[in-house]
């Protein structure tokens, strides 16, 4: 007989071993490896499936139809543009965020606003008490909203055969905890078996779910990477706490496209939808001072502009500091070295600041333009004009690269109101209010826009 060899397998990341450690090499992840036997027999056949249990699951493809389900459209244009129309009943979602940044007054606003929907509030984190103290801050009561202060598997169970919701919100997956599994709330056992459970529940009684998970420091969902496998829509809340903007993200997407965003401002009495992004993030701008340009990103469909501010001073150190806020540093190591290189400016030895205002965080390259502009502006101590855009992907030899949908961005400058936009020479100008400056490269809009 063959001899039977052990693996042990991290339940987060289903990273292999040879033998048992305390913590996964590959993603961190502490007491997770499970001993598993390899190609274990069951000693059973296969299933013979008779032709009538057969024609449940099997179909002739093109006479088969499959209507989408209505979705539930929801107050929050926000939320339901980033789920790509609305929610789909049956379907699981999953929210991730930093603690503190609003995924709960997210998830209770919704509960509160669909009307005519029962929906159950499943609280772990706070009382009862707290929810309905929040809920007053935040809106009106949704008469057919319940809410349940237990982390007991089975009473959820007993709460949805009660409430019959068809919208469950978990607040959050890791208060959860089912008794069949003997792991403590939060862990990866735990957090796998409440979600499995979860999805049965999703799918068999068509609910939709939202489950709550909280992240990381290194960003992801905390838990078993195959929950995010498990679930239909990943979504992310993100922002900066000491700013009011939040960002709704998707990194899955079953039931729609996956580049949208929703754009809140957390407020006092708690997050409202901003309908113009560009108006809003533009809105606090003092006049013309050196450092400044203005980008435009596209959000899938939506092009928001930004602005980028930057400070290059002479650095008091050996070694200048570098610090970029919304902005991948190692881009704006890129777009110095450029300057550097390209058009002789001399930022080596300078201390660079860079920050995206409003807290918001892209990584659109159609903004490299901007971000190389302000940081020329701050180093010439040279304001731009306020009614000035940046638009275009900078390469390494300092060449300016088109974007994609420069139709779609040049309409929302002509609309907040500018004038001349600077980017790639083939860009056609189909507006009359906008004078655009195509160029092919960095050094020739240096050495125009500063004389
Ligand atoms: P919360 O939804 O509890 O965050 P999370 O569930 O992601 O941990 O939001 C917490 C923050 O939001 C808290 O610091 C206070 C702030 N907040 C407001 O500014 N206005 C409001 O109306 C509400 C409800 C919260
Ligand atoms: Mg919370």
């Amino acid at each position: 007989m063959a001899k039977t060899k052990t693996v042990y397998i991290c339940s987060n990341c289903e990273y292999k071993a040879v033998q048992w450690t305390g913590k996964c090499p590959s993603c961190n992840a502490w007491n997770s490896f499970e001993a598993q036997t390899e190609a274990k027999t069951t000693g059973k056949t296969l299933t013979q499936a008779n032709s009538s249990e057969l024609g449940k699951v099997l179909q002739k493809f093109d006479e088969f139809d499959a209507k989408p389900a209505a979705r539930y459209v929801t107050y929050d244009g926000e939320l339901n543009r980033v789920l790509g129309g609305g929610i789909v009943p049956g379907s699981i979602t999953l929210l991730g965020g930093e603690p503190g940044i609003g995924k709960s007054t997210l998830l209770l606003q919704l509960a509160l606003s669909v009307q005519k929907l029962s929906v159950l509030y499943v609280s772990g984190e706070e009382s009862i008490e707290q929810v309905k103290l929040r809920a007053s801050r935040i809106g009106q009561p949704n008469a057919l909203m319940s809410v349940l202060a237990e982390t007991d598997f089975g009473y959820l169970e007993a709460a949805i055969k009660e409430v019959d919701p068809k919208l469950i919100i978990i607040d959050s997956i890791q208060t959860l905890h089912s008794p069949t599994v003997e792991q403590t709330p939060g862990s990866i056992p735990q957090i796998r078996e409440c979600t499995h459970r979860l999805m049965e529940i999703a799918k068999k009684q068509n609910r939709a779910i939202f489950i709550i998970g909280h992240i990381t420091k290194d960003g992801y969902i905390a838990g078993p990477k195959i929950l995010e496998h498990m679930v239909d829509v990943v979504l992310y809340f993100e922002g900066d706490n000491r700013h009011h903007f939040r960002v709704l993200r998707s990194s899955k997407n079953r039931f729609g496209s996956t580049g949208e965003i929703g754009l809140y401002e957390m407020q006092g009495s708690g997050l409202n939808q901003v309908q113009n992004p560009s108006g809003v993030l533009l809105g606090d701008r003092h006049g013309e001072l050196s450092g400044i340009a203005i980008g435009c990103t596209l959000e899938g469909i939506r092009p928001m502009l930004i602005e980028i501010q930057a400070l290059v001073s002479p650095s008091q150190y050996s070694t200048p500091q570098r610090s970029s806020t919304g902005f991948d540093p190692k881009r704006l190591g890129m777009l110095i070295a450029v300057l550097e290189k390209r058009c002789g400016l001399k930022i080596g030895l300078n201390d660079v600041f860079l920050n995206v205002t409003g807290g918001i965080k892209v990584a659109d390259p159609a903004i490299d333009l901007a971000v190389i502009m302000a940081l020329a502006s701050s180093y010439f101590d040279e304001p731009l004009s306020s009614k000035s855009a940046f638009i275009g992907e900078v390469g390494l030899s300092g060449e300016i690269r088109k974007v994609p949908q420069a139709e779609k961005r040049l309409k929302e400058c002509e609309q907040m109101g500018f004038n001349k936009v600077y980017t790639h020479n083939l860009v056609e100008n189909k507006s009359k209010k906008l004078k655009i400056t195509g160029l092919q490269n960095v050094m020739e809009l240096i050495r125009s826009a500063f004389k």
